[in-house]
C-alpha cells in the first residue's frame, strides 16, 4: 500500500467535527485530507441526526397543525391526509442537497476526499480500506485529527433490527406510521422523535429512569414546562420508571417495566420500541491500540485542553471525546484544532455552546440551569416573562412557553437563559452572543428589540431579573 503524497493534516471521519477541521485546514494552507467510510459527508449529524429529524419535525408540524389547529386561524381544509412516503423523500432530499454541497465544498477548498475506513498505522500514518474494495491506501501525515463520531447506545437483551426495534437512524425512517410506540429514554432524542410519531397518530409511552424528562443539563423548569406541553399533545410518560427487559420475538415488542421508587413491575407492549438512552464514543476499527491511545470508562478518548492525545500530533475532536454531543460543538472544536497546528492557538468558549430541542414549542438554553446555580452557592436573581403576554405570540395564536433569565445577584451578569417557545431555537443565538460578551442581563433589556416581535419577550424576561418587566 502506497500514496506518494504526504498530508499535513489527516482528518478521520467526515461528519459536522471532521468535515470542518479539514476546510479550515485547508484554508489554511495545509495539505489536507478527509477520510469518511459510510459514502457520504456529513456525518450523522447530515446523514442520520439532525438535518432528517428536523426536516420530519418541522413537516410533521405543519400536518399536525392543518388537522388540528387551522379552523381558529379562519382556514377550513378539507381531506387532510399523510403521505408517509413522500414526508420521507422530502427529507432525503435535503438530506441529499446538503451532503452533497460538503463534497462541493472540499473541492473548492482542495480537501482530497478519500472514501472508505480509516485506521491509524502508527503517529504518521493512517491506511485506509476503500470502500470500493480496491487496495488499502496509505496516507502518510504530518498531523491527523480523530472526529469518528458517537453511535446509539444499545439496550442490553434488546436486539436493534431498525424496524421493530429501532435507534434514531430507523425512526427517521418507518414506512409506516406505529400504532402504538414506546420510547426507552426521554431525553432530546426520545422527545424529538416521539413527538414526529405522536403528531402523525401513533400512541408514544415515553419511559425515562430519571424523575424528569429532557436528558442531563436541562432546567427543571423548562423540563416541567415541557412535559406539560407535549403531554396536552398526547405523548405519555412514565418517569422514575426502569425497563428490565425486552422480547422483541412476537409480532410486536413487549418490555418488563419497573417503577423505581416502588419496586412494582407491569409489561407494556409496542408495535416499534425506540431505543434512545444515550450515545456513546465510536472508535471501532480506528487502530488506537497502535499507537497506544487511551480511553475513559465511557469510552471517550482522552485529550488535553488542545486536543491532544499523547501523541501531540494526534488530536481528537465532536461526540468520540468529551463534553456535549452536539454538532455545532464538534464545529467549533474542528476550528479550533485546526488552528491549532497551523498557529499553535485556538479557543472554544464552552460555557456558550446552546443547546435546542426542536420539538414544538421548542425549548432552548445556554449556561447554566438553576438546579446548577444554585448548587455551585452564588447568589442569584430570577426574571421570567410568559409569551401568552408577548403580542406576537398572541396574533401567531402560538403562546405557550415562556424566557428564563439567571444572573448573578451581585453583577447582574447572566448566568444562564432558558426558553420554551416558539422559535426558542432561534432566539438563544441573542443569548449566546450576550453571554459571549459577558452581558449583564440590563445589557439586553436597554437594548431596542422591534415590536411586535418574539425576542420582545426576552428583554421583559431580562427586564425582570432587576426591575419589574412592563407587560406582565
Ligand atoms: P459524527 O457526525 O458522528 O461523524 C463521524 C463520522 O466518522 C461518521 O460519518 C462515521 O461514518 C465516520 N467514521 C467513523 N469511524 C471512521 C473510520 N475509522 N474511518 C472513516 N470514517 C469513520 N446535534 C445538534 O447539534 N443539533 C441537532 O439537532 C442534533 N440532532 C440529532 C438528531 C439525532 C437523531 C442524532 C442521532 C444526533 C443529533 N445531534 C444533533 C448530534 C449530532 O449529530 C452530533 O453531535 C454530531 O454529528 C457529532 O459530530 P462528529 O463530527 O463528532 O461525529
Ligand atoms: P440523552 O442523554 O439526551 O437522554 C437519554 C435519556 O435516557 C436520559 O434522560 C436517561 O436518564 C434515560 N435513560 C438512560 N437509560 C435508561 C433506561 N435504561 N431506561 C429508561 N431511561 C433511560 O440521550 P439521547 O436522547 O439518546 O441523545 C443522544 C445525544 O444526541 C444527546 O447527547 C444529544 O446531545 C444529541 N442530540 C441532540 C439533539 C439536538 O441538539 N436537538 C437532537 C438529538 C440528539
Amino acid at each position: 500500500a502506497s500514496d506518494a503524497t504526504e498530508h499535513d493534516v489527516v482528518v478521520i471521519g467526515g461528519g459536522p467535527g471532521g468535515y470542518v477541521a479539514a476546510i479550515k485546514a485547508a484554508q489554511l494552507g495545509l495539505k489536507t485530507a478527509c477520510v469518511e467510510k459510510r459514502g457520504a459527508l456529513g456525518g450523522t449529524c447530515l446523514n442520520v441526526g439532525c438535518i432528517p429529524s428536523k426536516s420530519l419535525l418541522n413537516n410533521s408540524h405543519i400536518y399536525h397543525q392543518i388537522k388540528h389547529d387551522i379552523k381558529q386561524r379562519g382556514i377550513d381544509v378539507e381531506g387532510v391526509s399523510l403521505n408517509l412516503e413522500n414526508m420521507m423523500a422530502a427529507k432525503d432530499k435535503s438530506v441529499k442537497g446538503l451532503t452533497s454541497g460538503i463534497e462541493t465544498l472540499f473541492k473548492m477548498n482542495k480537501v482530497d476526499y478519500v472514501k472508505g475506513t480509516g485506521s491509524i498505522a502508527n503517529e504518521n500514518e493512517v491506511v485506509v480500506k476503500p470502500l470500493d474494495g480496491g487496495a488499502d491506501i496509505s496516507l502518510k501525515t504530518k498531523n491527523i485529527i480523530i472526529a469518528t463520531g458517537s453511535e446509539a447506545t444499545p439496550f442490553p437483551g434488546l436486539e436493534v433490527d431498525e424496524k421493530k426495534v429501532v435507534t434514531s437512524t430507523g425512526a427517521i425512517a418507518l414506512t409506516e406510521v406505529p400504532k402504538k410506540m414506546v420510547v426507552i429514554g426521554g431525553g432530546i432524542i426520545g422527545l424529538e422523535m416521539g413527538s414526529v410519531w405522536s403528531r402523525l397518530g401513533a400512541e408514544v409511552t415515553v419511559v425515562e429512569f430519571l424523575e424528569a424528562i429532557g436528558g442531563p443539563g436541562m432546567d427543571a423548569d423548562v423540563s416541567k414546562t415541557m412535559q406539560r406541553l407535549l403531554g396536552r399533545q398526547g405523548i405519555k410518560f412514565k418517569l422514575a420508571t426502569k425497563v428490565l427487559s425486552g422480547d422483541a420475538s412476537g409480532e410486536g415488542v413487549k418490555l418488563e417495566i419497573e417503577g423505581v421508587k416502588n419496586g412494582k413491575t407491569e409489561s407494556i407492549e409496542a408495535d416499534v420500541v425506540l431505543v434512545a438512552i444515550g450515545r456513546r464514543p465510536y472508535t471501532e476499527g480506528l487502530g488506537l491500540e497502535n499507537v497506544g491511545i487511551e480511553t475513559d470508562e465511557r469510552g471517550r478518548i482522552i485529550i488535553d485542553q488542545e486536543y491532544r492525545t499523547k501523541h501531540s500530533n494526534i488530536r481528537v475532536i465532536g461526540d468520540v471525546t468529551f463534553g456535549a454531543m452536539l454538532a455545532h460543538k464538534a464545529e467549533e472544536e474542528g476550528i479550533a484544532a485546526a488552528e491549532f497546528i497551523k498557529k499553535g492557538y485556538g479557543h472554544v468558549n464552552y460555557g456558550a455552546i446552546p443547546s435546542v430541542m426542536y420539538t414544538h414549542p421548542e425549548a432552548a438554553w445556554v449556561g447554566q440551569s438553576e438546579q446548577d446555580v444554585k448548587k455551585s452557592g452564588k447568589e442569584y436573581v430570577v426574571g421570567t416573562f410568559p409569551f401568552i403576554a408577548n403580542s406576537r405570540a398572541k396574533t401567531n395564536l402560538d403562546t405557550d412557553g415562556m424566557v428564563k433569565f439567571i444572573a448573578d445577584k451581585e453583577t447582574d451578569r447572566i448566568l444562564g437563559i432558558h426558553i420554551v417557545g416558539p422559535n426558542a431555537g432561534e432566539m438563544i443565538a441573542e443569548g449566546v452572543l450576550a453571554i459571549e460578551y459577558g452581558a449583564s442581563s440590563e445589557d439586553i433589556a436597554r437594548t431596542s428589540h422591534a415590536h411586535p416581535t418574539l425576542s420582545e419577550a426576552f428583554k421583559e424576561a431580562a427586564m425582570a431579573t432587576y426591575d419589574k418587566a412592563i407587560h406582565a
